[in-house]
């Protein structure tokens, strides 16, 4: 499908749930009677949801969570793994791509800002797109867990490697070898969510962070988080010269001139301060 087909369409899925508001996508894993574990059917869906909604102009930020009590209890046991079992190596290598392809590949470099919003159970796989949001918000009562070793398997896909770019070693050894499990609060304290709010607040909070990122020029967004990732393995030197690449691209795309903007406005018009916030983006 064109990209430019794939803005006008309906969105019409069974494991997902899409719901746009003045520039918000929410995005529901909507499987709240299996506690949004992520199955094949859910992780194929998600595949297409993100590359249409990437090319969407309802959506300017994108917010992951789950419907009713979850955000999501992890990959589907049955679907994902039980099922699997006497399926042909195609088969199984498809299946992962998709949850792969959709859980940090797309999601870590989508174009627009994303958030996840950790409403509950958050188990297992589900630490892979909850670190691949840009930003996340968790209810102190949502319950995490790396609950791997508590059903016979070694943390999979990209668990590990989510956990350790988000949790200091001591932490992140702790919950994968007892697998014990821990609060929103304490997700917060350990750095695995930027906060963590009363679930009663945690829409709204949301919500407010959404808006203050949509007044944010998107161009901008985009590269700074590219370079944040870009730059993470490399060393001192190549850092440097992708970093410069990267400003030198976000300008040239950049259609409202910011930089020039945010210039004059400090250094002639003298109309505001950059260091408390950020410029007009018209013509102020
Ligand atoms: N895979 C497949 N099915 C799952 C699932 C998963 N990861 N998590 C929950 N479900 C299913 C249950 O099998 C049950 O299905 P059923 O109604 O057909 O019996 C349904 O969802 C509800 O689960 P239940 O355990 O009754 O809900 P709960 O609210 O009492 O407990 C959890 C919630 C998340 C604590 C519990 O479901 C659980 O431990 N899930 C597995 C978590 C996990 O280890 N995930 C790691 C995967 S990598």
């Amino acid at each position: 499908m064109a990209h430019s087909e794939l803005k006008s369409s309906t969105y019409d899925y069974e494991n997902v749930a899409i719901e746009f508001d003045d520039g918000i996508a929410w995005v529901s894993l909507n499987r709240p009677e299996k506690r949004n574990a992520m199955s094949p059917a859910l992780n194929a869906e998600m595949v297409d949801v993100l590359r249409r909604l990437e090319v969407d102009e309802r959506c300017g930020v994108l917010v992951l969570t789950g419907a009713g009590e979850a955000f999501s209890a992890g990959m589907d046991l049955k679907e994902y793994f039980r099922k699997m079992e006497g399926a042909s190596r195609p088969e199984v290598l498809a299946t992962k791509r998709d949850a792969y392809q959709w859980q940090w590949r797309h999601l870590k470099y989508f174009f627009k800002p994303t958030i996840a919003m950790v409403n509950g159970w958050c188990f297992g796989g589900a630490f892979t797109p909850l670190v691949s949001c840009d930003l996340s918000l968790a209810a102190e009562e949502a319950t995490f867990g790396l609950s791997e070793i508590n059903w016979g398997i070694v943390p999979g896909g990209n668990v590990m490697k989510a956990v350790a770019s988000k949790m200091r070693q001591s932490d992140g050894l702790y919950y994968v070898m007892t697998g014990e499990v821990f609060d929103g609060r304490k997700a917060a304290e350990m750095g695995l969510v930027n906060e963590a709010v009363p679930l009663a607040e945690l829409r709204t909070r949301t919500e407010e962070l959404a808006r203050r990122l949509l007044k944010i020029n998107p161009v901008l967004l985009h590269g700074a988080k590219e370079c944040y990732h870009g730059v993470a393995n490399l060393d001192w030197h190549s850092a440097e010269d992708y970093n410069n690449a990267k400003v030198e691209q976000a300008i040239l795309h950049d259609a409202e001139c910011g930089m020039q903007k945010g210039l004059d406005q400090f250094l002639e018009k003298k109309s505001f301060r950059p260091g408390l916030g950020g410029y007009d983006r018209g013509d102020g």
